[in-house]
């Protein structure tokens, strides 16, 4: 989990993303010192948690794309509703199977987390930042105030 943890904390020079990054790998810390309790409910409140946060930066990095008409808009959103899916199904089998939370049930949450900010994320933030530098458009001065793609509309 501490991978994840230092992934986050590398800066893709946007800031919403890497706030919602930094909030992601909080919880994912959590969700993996819950699930060694293995407390069904408590491990159902943090991958809630989880998933909340995860829809919620998910949206502000689908907004960003739509913004500057980035082409992998599709394919990024793809692996995030995949992500989210992810997440409700290990929820769906704790609450409805009676699965018992274990370390092992998170890993794949951490290695995605990972995965994900070094390809599809760094790849978005490249081109954001180069949206900025272009053009001085809306866009760029949102992201260089620390707004999100809906600033000054
Ligand atoms: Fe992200
Ligand atoms: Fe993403």
């Amino acid at each position: 989990m501490e991978v994840a943890t230092r992934m986050a904390r590398t800066e893709m020079g946007v800031p919403e993303i890497d706030a919602g990054h930094e909030k992601i790998a909080c919880i994912l810390e959590r969700v993996a010192t819950v699930a060694q309790a293995g407390d069904p409910g408590r491990m159902l409140e943090a991958l809630g948690e989880l998933k909340t946060a995860s829809e919620t930066h998910f949206r502000v990095e689908e907004e960003w794309m739509a913004a500057i008409n980035y082409g992998g808009l599709a394919e990024h959103k793809i692996l995030h509703d995949n992500e989210i899916a992810r997440i409700s199904d290990l929820m769906g089998r704790i609450t409805g199977g009676g699965m018992r939370p274990s370390p092992r049930q998170t890993l794949p949450f951490a290695i995605w987390f990972r995965e994900h900010l070094r390809t599809a994320d760094l790849d978005l933030a490249e081109a954001i930042r180069s949206h900025r530098r272009k053009a001085g458009a809306p866009a760029a001065g949102a992201v260089t105030r620390g707004r999100g793609p809906d600033a000054g509309r």
